[in-house]
């Protein structure tokens, strides 16, 4: 993969002062939680704001020109993903944003909801959140006492939203899925198609056959999934897609939803205000559009979606099997080494393995050792809970975590149990690579006997 052809030269040679004094150039391994632009996104940005305009609003050629580049993002997200010919791209700020506006839809219509134990709390909380809401129902209270709603709003909400689990493979059994069926009345169900904790990869196309056998929704997050695989939303058995651009290569803060017209026209639109509808009558009634315009309130962030096209028609020309191929070669060669060490205790099995690496450094803690990478070698990661507590307790095998609610509580630093993820993209190199294999022997007094 050519660097020079992907990312600008200030993005390659982005230097870190590290504590030796010495400037180094900065390796970035926290890709799975974002990623720089590609140079072809920011160039096309940066055409894109010579001609910008108000978008869906003015007569000039700056508006016109605008709208059709921004109307023209949605068929290339659709395309690249092979969404429904008719299927919306609503707009939204990332993904955590389309799982909101889809959980809201769906609190309006009976039955449960279904989320994975591995789901990014984007992708769980907004559904408890929603359902709660909707079951308060009418109840309001006084401003001294809203705060205890918040409880009661959580309490409510988790009794409509049912979590299914992994096995000890950390893999998902068709039978229980199919048993989650069974036992509930699943309206909509929601999975990660990636886990971005440990990179598991579920097969989505099987478990998408047994959520429509039951007549529900299939609701996927694909924000680690759609930048390193390839989509099919209508092979797959997709219903929902969501995403964010920041995670392939397009951070101009857009990120979507993609779902069924007939699901969409049916609803008020999540958000209202200016632009969205056609006519305000004197008596006060709006009338609706029915079309992606209704679900596209305000002033949209034109610039994110343009940079999201911008960054697909580059990852389509890269071809995504080579995108894949390429950053799959780097984990594997890291995942190797790590392998080797006695010092390391790896959180993903071979089976798994996709473009992040979960770890810790026995009998460290690994929010130091984040640190030390940054602040001795230039080199980022993150380490963390990562939004997925679940699977953080399911690997640390934490069973019980009265102590740990204490000390989160008390304000205790590091309380928070966690691991170190490091993850890769094509920003990454061969070399890159190589310094963090280094750097993780080097700290870790680890020689390979060659
Ligand atoms: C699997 C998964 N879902 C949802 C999110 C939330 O994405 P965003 O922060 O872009 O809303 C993330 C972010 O890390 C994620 O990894």
């Amino acid at each position: 993969m050519k660097q020079e052809e992907l990312f600008s030269k200030r993005i390659q040679n982005f230097g870190v002062k590290v504590s030796s004094g010495e400037t180094l150039r900065y390796v970035n391994l926290d890709n799975a939680a974002t990623v720089p632009p590609f140079k072809k996104v920011e160039e096309d940005v940066e055409t894109y704001l010579e001609s910008y305009g108000s978008v869906h609003r003015g007569s000039g050629i700056k508006s016109k020109v605008s709208t059709d580049v921004y109307e023209d993002s949605r068929r290339v997200i659709k395309d690249f993903v092979n969404a429904k010919k008719d299927d919306y791209v609503l707009f939204t700020g990332n993904t955590t944003g389309a799982m909101n506006s889809a959980a809201h839809f769906f609190s309006f219509l009976s039955g449960k909801v279904a989320v994975s134990a591995i789901e990014h709390s984007s992708s769980w909380l907004p559904w408890i959140k929603a359902e709660g809401i909707k079951k308060l129902g009418e109840k309001q209270v006084s401003i001294d006492e809203v705060e205890d709603l918040a409880q009661e709003i959580q309490k409510l909400g988790k009794e409509q939203v049912v979590q299914y689990g992994v096995n000890d493979d950390f893999e998902f059994d068709l039978e229980s899925i199919e048993q989650v069926f069974k036992e509930n009345d699943i309206k909509v169900f929601v999975l990660t198609a990636s886990s971005n904790a440990i990179g598991y990869c579920p097969d989505i196309k099987a478990i998408g056959k047994i959520v429509h056998k039951y007549g529900a929704f299939f609701v996927v997050d694909g924000c680690q999934f759609i930048q390193h695989h390839k989509t099919d939303m209508q092979e797959m058995g997709i219903d929902f897609l969501a995403a964010s651009g920041h995670k392939f290569y397009a951070p101009y803060g857009g990120g979507f939803l993609i779902g069924p017209k007939d699901f969409f026209d049916r609803f008020i639109s999540y958000e209202i205000g200016g632009g969205n509808l056609p006519y305000i009558t004197k008596d006060g009634e709006f009338l609706r559009y029915k079309n992606q315009l209704a679900h596209d309130p305000g002033t949209p962030n034109a610039v994110g979606a343009v940079a999201m096209a911008s960054a697909i028609t580059k990852l389509e020309e890269i071809g995504i099997e080579n995108v894949n191929k390429y950053e799959t070669s780097l984990t594997k060669k890291v995942f190797d080494a790590l392998s080797k060490n006695p010092k390391v205790e790896l959180y993903v099995s071979k089976k798994h393995l996709n473009t992040v690496i979960p770890f810790n450094i026995k009998g460290e803690l690994p929010q130091q050792i984040a640190q030390k990478l940054n602040d001795d070698f230039g080199i980022g990661v993150r380490a963390g809970s990562f939004c997925v507590y679940n699977v953080v307790r399911h690997l640390l095998k934490i069973e019980d975590d009265a102590t740990i609610v204490e000390d989160v509580k008390s304000g205790k630093a590091n309380a928070v149990p966690g691991f170190i993820r490091a993850s890769f993209s094509l920003c990454n190199t061969d070399e890159d690579v190589d310094r963090f294999i280094n750097v993780i022997n080097l700290i870790t007094n680890f020689k390979e006997e060659k």
